[in-house]
């Protein structure tokens, strides 16, 4: 995340296309009670800047993209707690193989994955995966709406819960009447099929999002048990925090129950003048042309046309297939409040320092007050915080030698996982498989997803005596709709998010 570091001479990024890298890291997050690792994740890369990807090439700058799936695996192997987010794209994975992908890393893990769900903004994506161009924002949801309603057929009703037998005497492994096909007909997916993979422990990966528009936050409210935010201040946070609970909870949901991980990127130092040394050394090597590239590419637009130390306006400048939490985060920044702040060169400089999000430097002790307020219920009401690295692992050691241990002191950081080697929904939401007042809980075996209007209006009885969609020696049970029980949530330790 941040452009140019790798030059200094201590810096390891330079080896993350090995596997040390990443099992170290693994270790070291543990250690500090990390409660998971987040891989940001797309196709293709960011060629807006001057119209080409020379710049992020040359910067050595979100390129050279690593698939996180079998990182992930590997990470677990090395670790006992620590869990492991992993983005995929609903534009452009088929939702049949992307349910198998999770449920084996839910299986290899011990149900230490979660999927954070994306859409897919980039055009250089579309065109890479054989697309002239991205589908319509709004569209995109539509699509990624209707891919959520398979998947959960695959995760959730397509196996019974008892349908691994080992009955050594008997000789049967499975139990056939246990297993269905899905039958799934819909606007843009048609599936017949078993999911490949029995139920993993979590069976539903803990789902992650991070749209911001209102299409965004609607299917955030519907799906999403944990959510990324791209927010750069204190009360703008806060805002988004509310809303979107507000509507989770008009759906139905416990808005407690969705968690929100705002992102930051602290500059941490035994004393407040170390903390800005390291600061001032970071700058040295900050690359603004690279951080104006990834500006390009999640906004659309070629920061190359500006001169880089005029100031800039990006009104009318919006591009379809922009990311819109960035402008927003952008107009909420210091900075943003007076547009003629803003030069490339600055806005290079913020982005290639960890991006529009905040970055306090200081003392244990400072940064600590800050994340307090963020988590507290008068701040931003957030649940963790999503700490993006500078310096690679100093970032890290840093969190985990000198913030980690302040945030104990102070009872706002657990001392250890709620549940040791369990589950991340566990230790998450403290219970393994997906609430009851989470949309999915219509497909849990044997429903098959949420009763119709007008099955619902029919009597029980005459409910009871329907066939249900299954087929091929299913036993499913009739599709019966059930009252949402409010769960009561144990609190939830604030807890580190490193991406
Ligand atoms: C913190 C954060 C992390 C994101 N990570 C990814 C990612 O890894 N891959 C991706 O394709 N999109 C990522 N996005 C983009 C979102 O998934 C989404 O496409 C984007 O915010 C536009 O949706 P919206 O219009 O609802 O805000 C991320 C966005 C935010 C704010």
């Amino acid at each position: 995340m941040a452009a140019g570091q790798w030059r200094k001479p201590e810096d390891i990024s330079r080896t993350k296309d090995t596997l040390k890298y990443y099992t170290d890291l693994a270790k070291l997050a543990e250690k500090g009670k990390v409660s998971a690792i987040f891989f940001a994740d797309w196709y293709a890369g960011f060629e807006i800047y001057g119209g080409s990807m020379d710049a992020m090439l040359q910067a050595g700058h979100q390129v050279a993209h690593l698939d996180p799936l079998p990182i992930a695996a590997a990470m677990a192997a090395v670790t006992e707690s620590l869990s492991i987010a992993v983005t995929m794209s609903t534009s452009y994975v088929n939702p049949y193989v992307l349910a198998r992908h999770y449920s084996t890393l839910d299986h290899l893990t011990g149900g230490r994955v979660a999927w954070n769900i994306v859409t897919s903004w980039a055009k250089s994506a579309a065109n890479a995966l054989g697309y002239e161009d991205v589908v319509p924002h709004d569209e995109r949801y539509a699509l990624a709406d209707e891919y959520m309603d398979v998947v959960y057929k695959l995760w959730e009703s397509s196996w019974a819960p008892d349908s691994a037998v080992w009955d050594m005497e008997k000789g049967i492994a499975y139990d056939p009447s246990k297993v269905k096909k899905i039958e799934h007909k819909g606007k843009y997916f048609n599936v017949s099929g078993r999911n490949q993979v029995h139920p993993s422990p979590q069976r539903t990966p803990v789902l992650f999002q991070a749209g911001a528009s209102k299409t965004g936050t609607a299917f955030a409210a519907k799906h999403a048990e944990a959510v990324f935010l791209n927010t750069s201040t204190l009360s703008q946070a806060k805002q988004v925090i509310a809303n979107a609970r507000a509507i989770a909870k008009e759906g139905g949901r416990d808005p407690k129950s969705l968690k929100f991980f705002p992102c930051i990127v602290p500059f941490i130092g035994k004393t407040e003048e170390e903390a800005k040394e390291k600061y001032a050394y970071a700058l040295k090597y900050a690359d603004p042309v690279a951080g104006l590239g990834q500006f390009s590419g999640y906004t659309g637009i070629d920061m190359a046309q500006f001169p880089l130390d005029e100031p800039i306006n990006l009104t009318g400048h919006a591009q379809a297939g922009a990311i819109q939490s960035v402008f927003n985060a952008l107009a909420a920044s210091e900075e943003g409040q007076d547009g003629s702040k803003w030069t490339p060169r600055r806005l290079g400089i913020k982005m290639a320092l960890g991006g529009l999000h905040p970055t306090p430097v200081g003392s244990a002790e400072q940064v600590a007050d800050v994340f307090e307020e963020w988590s507290s219920e008068l701040g931003a009401d957030c649940d963790g915080l999503n700490v993006s690295s500078v310096t690679n692992p100093g970032s890290w050691t840093d969190v985990v030698e000198l913030l980690v241990p302040e945030l104990q002191k102070r009872g706002i950081y657990w001392n250890d996982y709620d549940v040791p080697g369990g589950t991340f929904r566990e230790n998450l939401l403290g219970t393994k498989h997906l609430r009851d007042d989470h949309y999915a809980s219509n497909f849990k075996w044997p429903k098959e997803g949420p009763v119709q209007k007008e099955e619902a209006s029919k009597q029980p009885e005459e409910v009871a005596a329907m066939p249900t969609q299954a087929t091929e020696g299913s036993h499913a049970e009739p599709v019966k709709s059930e009252p949402v029980p409010a769960m009561a949530l144990p609190p939830v330790q604030a807890a580190i998010k490193v991406q």
